[in-house]
């Protein structure tokens, strides 16, 4: 039995020992994982890291911004913003199958990561978040044959493409212990406690076609549903919370009107690892307040459900 300390020295060593004087490169999620990873890393080699966020445009309200001040202000870390959203976005255009959206999204990113990559002048190390529930969800679905569930977002591929070696300092751990070390490593409370998002970002959240406007109405109603979370006090007793804009319309009345606008679902799980889970109970009046705000101030929404499905039969996710 290791404690986080330890295993932070440990890892220290590791990692020094991997890249002697070589030079890395960490592509930044906007996510727990591969912020812990890169300012474990740093701690290790300083200025041998560079870190790169490619920004998708497909991240919640506040949170590229979130990213960008903790590296360059709070680490004083290297950090270059990639702002990709109309690449992104046009390349959407029209595509509405899951695993499609998917793909696209994960060679867009090398694409962008790799262009980067060789601007700053090329790396013998790529860094990566990668964590314990990665390496094996990715492969094989628990307890069946060898199926692909989903084509999880990283930056596979681009180790060989671009002849580079991986550093996955977290390649044994599972999220809670994620967390606990980035507390370890001094990252602010709200930040490592941040609920897991995925890769593809708000793509995988509007099944049917992406666009600007459609992740626009869905940051709104989100940012709105999460805020009433944090104000419930209810935040770190989910897992993860999050909103689905559905590629459904329905009708519903306002003042004198008649209006048909799109239906959002709400989703909130409890899990340990994100491998198995249950839907959340709200109490009491909860679910419906939040859905006359979302209804009353987000344009575009008339209408709001809540998903109830376990994993499995159901994913977390819906694409
Ligand atoms: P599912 O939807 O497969 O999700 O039940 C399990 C957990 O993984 C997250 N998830 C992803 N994380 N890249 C990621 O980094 C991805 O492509 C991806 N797809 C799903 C999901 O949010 C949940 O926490």
């Amino acid at each position: 039995d290791w404690t986080m300390a330890e295993f932070r020295e440990a890892k220290i060593a590791d990692i020094r020992a991997q890249v002697g004087q070589g030079r890395v490169i960490c592509g930044l999620s906007g996510g727990v994982d591969s912020a812990v990873a890169a300012v474990l890393i740093h701690e290790a080699i300083g200025e041998q890291l560079t870190c790169v966020f490619v920004d998708h445009g497909l991240m919640r309200t506040g949170e590229a911004e979130q990213v960008v001040s903790l590296f360059r202000n709070h680490y004083n870390i290297p950090l270059v913003h990639v702002n990709a959203e109309p690449l992104f976005m046009n390349g959407l255009a029209g595509v509405t199958d899951p695993e499609a959206k998917r793909k696209f999204i994960g060679k867009t990113f090398i694409d962008v990561f790799e262009d980067e990559a060789k601007k700053i002048g090329g790396a013998e190390f790529l860094a990566q978040g990668t964590l314990y529930p990665d390496v094996i969800e990715s492969v094989s679905f628990t307890g069946g044959p060898s199926v692909t569930i989903k084509s999880h977002h990283n930056v596979g591929g681009l180790p060989e493409r671009m002849n580079m070696k991986l550093v996955e300092p977290l390649r044994e751990l599972f999220k809670d212990e994620v967390r606990e070390l980035g507390r370890e490593l001094g990252l602010p409370d709200a930040f490592v406690g941040r609920h897991p998002f995925p890769g593809p970002g708000l793509a995988i959240r509007i099944p049917g076609e992406v666009t600007k406007e459609r992740c626009d109405i869905l940051r709104k109603a989100d940012a709105i549903y999460l805020e009433e979370i944090r104000n419930a006090g209810l935040y770190d007793a989910i897992w993860q919370a999050f909103a689905v804009l559905l590629p459904v319309r329905s009708v519903g009345v306002m003042g004198d009107g008649r209006t048909y606008d799109s239906v959002l679902a709400l989703r909130a799980v409890t899990s340990t690892d994100g491998m198995t889970a249950q839907a959340f109970q709200f109490p009491g009046d909860f679910l419906p307040r939040v859905a006359t705000r979302i209804v009353n101030e987000v344009k575009g929404i008339n209408r709001v459900t809540y998903d109830y499905t376990s994993k499995p039969p159901g994913t977390i996710e819906w694409e």
